[in-house]
């Protein structure tokens, strides 16, 4: 079940401003695939022309292999969930959900009978005769979800569907989308910014910058195998590191060089380490290592942040797993050194990846 969406070179542009230029992505049958990028990047309006609320200036969609560029939105079938739920105020629960089946014709009993089961899937049923009103955000969510998949449709779109929910309710409701796309296998397209959110709910992530995708991967390959370091960057937390390439040793300075076998054949001198907070080690300042010195901890339980100040006005950001030794004191000289076969290597002139494949 579920179709295959290709966009093919679009192009967006707003009068004379253009948004898009030349974006192209395959999205596949049952995929979870999500569109993650900073704020005015293009999300959302890639997301609307896939939909037909978007005009599309140049190159095309295809669903299944058929151009959709000029059919109208209420004949591509597709549902899709905001991020501001959008149910109706004056309708209760189930007519709310039973309303796209009723535009569609659908008769009454068989209208009900698909609306109650929806909400028993999205687990509302309880609040089926509820007014909106009377909802709490989660419970809306949830009713725009089932309103939106009881059509039956081929795509599901979600834009930014939790970002009005409280921490805890957006990490449950999350679970409940996907457990429910995972249920009926439909090609969904999800839209965030919130990269932990993207990461937890994907099969496959593409990230934007700018209207320009930088990477398109699994959720794994993301994290740990940034293609450039726009994307290092904006996944999770890293640090930045200069150091020179002499033959496969990265060298630091003050007596560090590191051996490193990850790196393709060819690459510059002139590199940069992307090392996450969990990639680097502490050690004694009189063991090699980049110099520096402790600013401030943090006890988070699992783990303990460091800050420390390095050469340059830079602050480093180390994770180390919580025992019961003593934690370092603010002041403490120290030496960091990373973790070869963990760390991404990035051209500091082009900022593209230097890391050979399958490593
Ligand atoms: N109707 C419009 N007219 C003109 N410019 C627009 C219009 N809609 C969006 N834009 C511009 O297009 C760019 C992309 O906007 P878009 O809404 O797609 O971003 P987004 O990635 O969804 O951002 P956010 O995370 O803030 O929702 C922005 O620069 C925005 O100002
Ligand atoms: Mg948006």
């Amino acid at each position: 079940m579920g179709v295959a969406i290709e966009v093919d070179n679009v192009i967006k542009r707003y009068g004379d401003h253009t948004v898009i230029n030349g974006l192209s992505l395959e999205i596949k049958p049952g995929e979870f695939f999500t569109l993650l990028g900073p704020s005015g990047c293009g999300k959302t309006t890639l997301l609307r022309m896939i939909i037909g609320f978007n005009t599309i200036e140049g190159g095309e969609i295809r669903v299944d292999g058929q151009v959709i560029n000029k059919i109208p939105t209420n004949r591509r079938n597709m549902g899709m969930v905001f991020q501001n739920y959008a149910v109706f105020p004056h309708m209760n629960v189930r007519d709310n959900v039973a309303y796209g089946l009723k535009t569609r014709k659908v008769d009454k009993a068989e209208r009900r009978r698909r609306a109650d089961e929806m909400l028993k899937m999205v687990k509302i049923d309880q609040y089926a005769d509820r007014m909106p009103a009377q909802l709490s955000g989660g419970q809306q969510q949830r009713v725009a979800l089932a309103r939106a998949i009881v059509i039956q449709p081929d795509v599901l779109l979600m834009d930014e569907p939790l970002s009005n929910l409280d921490a805890k309710l957006r990490v449950e409701m999350r679970n409940v989308i996907k457990r429910i796309q995972h249920q009926i296998g439909i090609t969904t397209v999800y839209v965030t910014h919130d990269q932990e959110e993207a990461l937890s709910v994907s099969d496959r992530i593409a990230v934007m910058h700018d209207g320009v995708i930088q990477q398109i991967d699994t959720p794994k390959r993301i994290y740990l195998r940034p293609s450039n370091e726009f994307v290092a960057g904006f996944i999770g937390l890293t640090n930045f590191l200069p150091a020179d390439n002499d033959d496969g040793v990265l060298d630091f300075g003050n007596k560090y060089r590191v051996p490193v076998n990850t790196l393709v054949d060819g690459s510059p001198r002139a590199v940069t380490v992307s090392a996450r907070p969990e990639e680097i080690t502490i050690h004694r300042v009189d063991e090699p290592g980049i110099p520096g010195e402790i600013r401030s901890s943090v006890f988070l339980g699992t783990s303990t942040h460091y800050f420390v100040a390095v050469s340059g006005d830079k602050e480093v950001e180390v994770t180390v797993p919580s025992d019961l030794s003593d934690t370092l004191e603010d002041g403490t000289r120290v030496s960091l050194r990373i973790l070869p076969d963990k760390v991404n290597i990035f051209n500091r002139e082009s900022r593209a990846s230097l890391i050979r494949e399958g490593v």
